[in-house]
């Protein structure tokens, strides 16, 4: 019997899914076929993982069926639905940071020898085997997970869902922390599951990369169906029209920078500063009101030389400066004092305290600053959180609620808020808008701009996207191997020269 059906493995219907005071989803639907590519699209806090986690068995639907491979299922545990044939990479990375590579791949279905005991050699053979051949990654499986920067563990938890036999492989936000080459490397992975009929559903916030995996399209609009697309058939700017739902033009997307040169006082000066094995002799300095790029790949030293402008990693040689005089750091404590603040890249780990509400996260960083024992009245604490919530665009039911409770990105902006509410002179932005909506994406870009023009900021704005750099910075230090190789000024800035710098062609004003 020929049925249109037999295209589909899977169709997720009437969906409801309710939270006490947050309806996530509602009535929502979801068809992916056979083989086939499909991209989960909305903004931050749109439904998306939670669809995600609805078919995997993490939250019990409220009302809806879930018909898979032809049969209606209600999984309730994340094993079950893997032992149907569900495989998932969650957007939190959740490894266990004390067992080996190989262990996290297997964990669970360990390899067993006869008596029933782990066989260990043949687990760590097979770990090599996946990973070496299959993903093409270098690294030693009997190393302790902890060891490799997340890129590679990413890496990792997607290997392990490739391994587990699966007709569904879900992927949410994998690649956010991945580097150009790796992300390739997944997309070749992609497309080998795809030549042998396995569907695969994947997020990103990233729109070339859903336009070049992605055959089709599901986009969410506050937890409410707007519709399935082809690709091919779907321009970009009616796709962001949707998930937002307004009309956007092309320029609303372009955040305007200011190239202008900024006055002449340095907030930061470093001189000839040398961290053992993270910065090479450094001199540069940052002056009010500019916004400056890092430009440089993944693990040139961007992020180490932020860490020593907040007192993460200490110096052995050289000296450094904050307003024209020199300071001795030993703890981020002395440079928050200097108002420096450091929004970590990292997020997920070193920022949210998950059962702190948002108000908490919101002012904490304050709190430090002034010490624990300032009290802040509670007026005071809710306008901020309220201040913050509306400036970027948090999602939230109110400001009460548990930061663990909202969705990704708007976890991030909420980390975003709690360094911006120091009202610093210096604000380090690391990857600010990775995981952040391409609506949200341009406001935080522009508002980087305004901070340095408006209130005379201090930004530093590191980024593995060039086009987003092009558009903020009106500087750029090109890093390569812990050293700045040569700075990029106004008008030479483009993606073009910054490749070119990052490569040693191309010199600017060094
Ligand atoms: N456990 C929970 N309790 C209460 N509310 C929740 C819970 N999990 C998610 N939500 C809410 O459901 C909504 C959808 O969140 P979800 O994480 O699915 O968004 P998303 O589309 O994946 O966003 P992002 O792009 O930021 O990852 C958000 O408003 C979020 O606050
Ligand atoms: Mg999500």
């Amino acid at each position: 019997m020929q049925d249109k059906n037999d295209d589909y493995i899977l169709h997720m219907k009437n969906i409801d899914m309710f939270f006490p005071g947050v309806k996530a989803l509602k009535d929502v639907s979801f068809n992916l076929k056979k083989g086939e590519i499909h991209s989960l699209m909305g903004e931050n806090g749109a439904g998306k993982s939670t669809l995600v986690k609805v078919l995997t068995g993490v939250y019990q639907k409220t009302n809806g069926t879930i018909d898979y491979a032809g049969r209606i299922i209600e999984p309730k545990t994340p094993l079950e639905s893997q032992q149907m044939g569900i495989s998932t990479v969650y957007q939190e990375v959740n490894l266990c940071a004390n067992l080996t590579v190989a262990e996290n791949i297997y964990i669970g279905r360990e390899p067993r020898g006869k008596f029933g005991n782990i066989d260990w050699a043949t687990m760590n053979a097979n770990a090599k085997k996946l990973l070496h051949e299959e993903m093409g990654i270098d690294i030693d499986v009997n190393k302790v997970l902890n060891f490799y920067p997340v890129a590679m563990q990413q890496m990792i938890a997607i290997a392990r869902a490739v391994d587990t036999k699966c007709r569904i492989l879900i992927l949410d936000e994998p690649t956010s922390s991945l580097s150009d080459k790796e992300t390739e490397r997944l997309f070749a992975i992609m497309r080998k599951l795809k030549a042998q009929g396995i569907s695969i559903i994947f997020i990103s916030h990233f729109l070339e990369q859903i336009y070049t995996i992605c055959d089709r399209v599901t986009i969410l609009r506050d937890g409410v169906y707007v519709g399935e697309y082809d690709l091919k058939d779907l321009p970009r700017i009616q796709l962001i029209s949707k998930m937002m739902g307004k009309e956007v033009r092309e320029d609303d997307i372009e955040a305007n920078v200011d190239k202008s040169v900024p006055d002449e006082n340095k907030v930061i000066e470093f001189d000839h500063v040398t961290v053992p094995g993270k910065v090479k002799d450094l001199s540069m300095d940052i002056k009010k009101g500019e916004v400056i790029g890092f430009g440089g790949l993944l693990g040139s030293g961007r992020t180490e030389i932020a860490e020593t402008m907040f007192g993460i990693m200490l110096k052995s040689n050289g000296t450094i400066k904050v307003d024209g005089v020199e300071v001795s750091v030993k703890t981020p404590m002395d440079m928050m004092k200097q108002r420096i603040a450091f929004c970590p890249e990292d997020r997920k780990v070193q920022g949210i305290i998950g059962d702190l509400s948002v108000r908490e996260n919101i002012i904490l960083a304050m709190q430090a600053k002034d010490g624990m024992f300032k009290h802040m009245p509670r007026s005071r604490q809710n306008e901020l959180a309220d201040y913050y919530i509306k400036l970027l665009r948090i999602k939230v039911s109110d400001r009460e609620q548990l930061i663990k409770n909202l969705s990704g990105g708007n976890q991030q902006k909420v980390i975003i808020a709690r360094w911006l509410a120091t009202e610093p002179n210096l604000l380090i932005l690391d990857e600010p808008t990775r995981g952040i909506d391409v609506g949200t994406k341009t406001e935080i870009e522009a508002l980087a701009v305004r901070l340095a023009k408006e209130k005379r900021m201090a930004v530093v704005f590191i980024s593995g996207e060039m086009g987003e750099m092009v558009r903020t910075c009106s500087r750029v230090l090109i890093i390569r191997d812990h050293e700045k190789l040569t700075e990029l000024n106004g008008d030479e800035i483009s993606t073009a020269h910054i490749m070119q710098a990052i490569a040693g062609d191309y010199h600017g004003h060094a």
